[in-house]
């Protein structure tokens, strides 16, 4: 038995039979053509939470960055699945190459961005993702999927719907431009308000705004054990909408299309009393309610049950089913 306290960011403990890192495409390709059992794919985990023994893990530890295409405006790169995610976003700003630097922070390996096509700061991934390569898990067989093929949507995509379980990632091609080319997003009012009034707002700028802003409101997953939100907004429809505004005329929402609101779920759980609350070695985060946190010794099962007992209150309260960002194993 190999534990994998360290290898997800709850901390949590838990087991596998066997863990195989993987350093290169061509092992991951010999590996599925070698064995059709069962495996479960590790990147950084700090989407996953361990509930059950998972068996088999592969960890996906692919490092490579190369520049694949160069025009006047952009750069295409591509990074291989186990960089750190971080470390990708600080490759670009340190190359002034723009795109991704709204995504500062972000824990995890970059084989799983596309999975859930992660955001934040008014940017996902998809924004600025060319292709995806793959390793088809029953055959072995690599191929390369346009970023248009992947149906990415709010943490979202085909890998986590009728692709799950039939591939894995090995690399992505980024297209980062340059930054004479580039706008800067600064739509985020948090963001706005960080870099204050300054005429040439630079990559370096929204990349050093968006570390302040997520170093001072959510915790460091290698100090506390955390998986960034454990939910995601609820999307609801408008006749859901209005019940919620007429009976909490503050609540705060963002316009999907004409019928449907997001609605921030971390205000629902915060009205609903969970903010800083603990129970036993779980909690929800002091100043991020969306957050669900392993303030001790934490099993993957309680942090479960507590996610649970939030996810039932908040239903009691407002009749809104929260759906978990997170990936139960
Ligand atoms: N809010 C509260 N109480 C809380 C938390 C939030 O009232 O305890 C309110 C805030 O005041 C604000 C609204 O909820 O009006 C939204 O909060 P915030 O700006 O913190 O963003 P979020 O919607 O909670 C999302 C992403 C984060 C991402 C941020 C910034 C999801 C599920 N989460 O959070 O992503 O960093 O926006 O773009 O979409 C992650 O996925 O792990 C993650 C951290």
């Amino acid at each position: 038995m190999i534990s994998l306290q360290p290898y997800n960011s709850f901390q949590v403990k838990s087991h596998c039979d066997s863990l195989t890192q993987i350093t290169s495409v061509q092992q991951l390709e010999e590996l599925c053509r070698l064995t059709n059992d069962d495996v479960h794919i590790l990147g950084g985990g700090s989407n996953s939470l361990f509930v059950n023994n998972p068996g088999a893990v592969w960890l996906i530890d692919i490092k490579h960055v190369e520049v694949v295409k160069e025009r006047e405006e952009y750069q295409l790169v591509r990074f291989g699945a186990g960089e750190e995610w971080h470390d990708v976003v600080k490759y670009a700003v340190a190359n002034n190459l723009g795109g991704i630097e709204n995504l500062a922070l972000i824990p995890g390996k970059t084989g799983a961005g596309p999975i859930q096509n992660i955001g934040a700061y008014g940017v996902e991934l998809k924004d600025v993702l060319q292709s995806v390569s793959v390793v088809e898990r029953s055959t072995g067989n690599r191929l390369e999927y346009h970023a248009s093929a992947c149906a990415f949507g709010y943490r979202n995509s085909k890998f986590k719907q009728e692709w799950k379980g039939k591939y894995i990632i090995d690399s992505i091609v980024l297209k980062l431009t340059k930054a004479d080319y580039h706008t800067v997003n600064t739509s985020y009012g948090a963001i706005r308000k960080q870099i204050g009034k300054q005429d040439a707002v630079t990559i370096q700028d929204v990349f050093d705004a968006v570390v302040s802003i997520r170093s001072s409101k959510l915790p460091d997953p290698k100090v506390i054990g955390n998986g960034g939100s454990f939910f995601k907004n609820p999307i609801v429809n408008l006749d859901v909408y209005h019940q919620l505004i007429s009976a909490f005329p503050e609540a705060p929402s963002y316009q999907v299309d004409e019928e449907h609101k997001k609605i921030p779920a971390g205000w629902l759980i915060d009205q609903a009393g969970w903010k800083g609350k603990t129970i036993g070695n779980v909690g929800c985060y002091e100043k991020q309610a969306l957050v669900i946190i392993n303030t001790g010794d934490a099993t993957g099962q309680e942090v479960l049950e507590f996610s649970a007992m939030v996810q039932e209150s908040v239903a009691d309260t407002f009749g809104i089913l929260l759906e978990r960002e997170i990936n139960v194993v």
